[in-house]
Parts: structure tokens; sequence; C-alpha cells
């Protein structure tokens, strides 16, 4: 029961790596809001586990105010916990052919979304003078692949934020962190990899030195230790969950 009486939100928790940190901060001790823009996917999540689902668009400054109303109704405020994981992609292909409506959802989702989360959440947390935020940010910010430029830039930018949010925010006691996870068994895979053969799969698994991909456990391992009270002199770190493939 590391997160017992803890609050969280976590977004896009209504499917892949976002489920399985929010099935473990429940069964941690924690209360989650799984705040998805896919509500049909948030409820059957939240019922597995025993979480609070909420229709959110992470990219929208309106709809996440909503979440914050959500949040005091549910919680009476900001969480103690805040993992930003809602993420897309455009699908593979060369940098000068990808669209600008493409571009912009990217950026939109990936990035202007941790804005809009620390515009909502951030000054609360500053004045309570605790918290966690956890940004799921990629290896393609620190290794790119090429093919998927304006994703990687986004997590570029991700990790970029962590660490000034991070300083900012440290003196206010509010911890923030990123992790860094390799391609992993979700469904957002496919869009990866533009094609799911077993040929693609081998030649990104050429890439990982131990020999697979990641899991949404792996990663809610890895939150678990960062948002828990256990990681209370990490901040501004962002941490390869990636079997080695950023060596
Ligand atoms: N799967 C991988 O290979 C991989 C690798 C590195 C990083 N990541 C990152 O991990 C995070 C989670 O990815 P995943 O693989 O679990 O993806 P996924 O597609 O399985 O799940 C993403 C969830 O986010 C939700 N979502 C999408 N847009 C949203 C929005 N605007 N507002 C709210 N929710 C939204 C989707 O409905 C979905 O439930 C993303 O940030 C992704 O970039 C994934």
């Amino acid at each position: 029961m590391r997160l017992q009486g803890k609050t969280a939100i976590v977004t896009g928790a209504g499917s892949g790596f976002g489920a399985g940190i929010a099935r473990r901060f429940v069964q941690e001790g924690a209360r989650v809001i799984l705040a998805d823009i896919n509500p049909a996917a948030a409820e059957a999540v939240a019922a597995e586990i025993g979480g609070i689902a909420v229709a959110c668009n992470v990219a929208d400054g309106a709809s996440v105010a909503a979440l914050a109303e959500a949040a005091k109704a549910a919680f009476g405020g900001a969480p103690d916990i805040l993992v930003n994981n809602a993420g897309v992609t455009h699908l593979p292909g060369f940098m000068e052919e990808i669209s600008e409506a493409d571009f912009d959802r990217v950026l939109a989702v990936n990035a202007k979304s941790i804005y809009l989360m620390a515009r909502a959440f951030a000054g609360e947390m500053k004045a309570r003078r605790s918290g966690a935020i956890l940004n799921i940010a990629s290896t393609a910010g620190v290794s790119p692949r090429p093919k998927l430029s304006w994703y990687n830039a986004s997590k570029g930018f991700v990790i970029t934020a962590t660490r000034a949010m991070a300083v900012e925010l440290a003196p206010f006691g509010v911890r923030v962190n990123a992790l860094n996870p390799v391609a992993g068994e979700t469904p957002l895979l496919a869009s990866f990899m533009g094609e799911d053969t077993p040929e693609m799969r081998a030649k990104f698994l050429s890439t990982i030195p131990l020999g697979r991909f990641s899991t949404p456990e792996d990663l809610a391992n890895a939150a678990l230790y960062l948002c828990s009270d256990e990681a209370s002199m990490v901040t501004g770190v962002a941490m390869e969950v990636d079997g080695g493939r950023c060596i």
C-alpha cells in the first residue's frame, strides 16, 4: 500500500500504459481518476479496477478545466499525483510529408497538454507545498527513430518541460519527473511501426538489448516509485524504461 491515502489523476488511462499505471496505483491504495478522451474505455478500466472515469481531452483547455472540477468533486481539489500519460503519434513518414493537421494534433496532445494540466493543477499543488507530477515522454525524445520526426520532437518537449517544471516547482515541494518508455505492447505500437508484421517487430526488437517490448506493468512499477514518497529526493529525471535501448 505504497500510495495509501493518496489521490491521483492518470490521463489516457483507458488503454495501454495509462491503464496499467492506474491499476497499480489503485492496488497500492490510491483513489484514481482515469481521464481519457474515450469515455467508454476509461469507464471499462475504472469499473474493473475501482477508479473514477472522467471524459477529458487533454489538448483542450476547457476540457482540462472540467477535469479540475471533477477532481474537486471527487478529491476536494488537485490530486496528490498527476500522471500526464495521454499521447498520440503520426504514422511513420518522411518529415516533409507529415500533414499540418497531424503535426498540430501530435503537438497539442503530447506537448500543449502538459501546459494545460500545469495551468489547471500546479498552483494548488504549490499552495499545498506537495505533489508529484509524472510526464510520460519516450525514448523517442532521447534517441529518435527516422520517420517519426514530429512525434520525437514532441517528446523532446516533454523531457525539457519536465526539467523546467521540476526546477521551478522544487522550492514549493512539488516533484516533476518523466519516464521514457521504449516501444511497448500497447495499441499504439502498430502506429509507430506503420505495419504490425513479424519483420517490423523483429526490426524494433533488434534495437532493444534486453530483447523484449516494454509492458504496462514495467511502466506502472517505475511510475509507482517516482510518484511515491520513496522518491522524495528525486525530481527532474527522465528515466528510461527501455531495456537498454538508449545505451
Ligand atoms: N506504446 C509505445 O510504444 C510507447 C513508447 C514510448 C512512449 N509511449 C507513450 O506512452 C503514452 C501512452 O501510450 P500507449 O502506448 O499506452 O497508448 P494507447 O494508444 O494504448 O493509449 C493512449 C490513451 O490515450 C487516450 N488519448 C488519446 N488522445 C487523448 C486526448 N487528447 N485526451 C485524453 N486522452 C487521450 C486514448 O484514448 C488512449 O486511451 C503516450 O504518451 C505515448 O506517447 C508509448
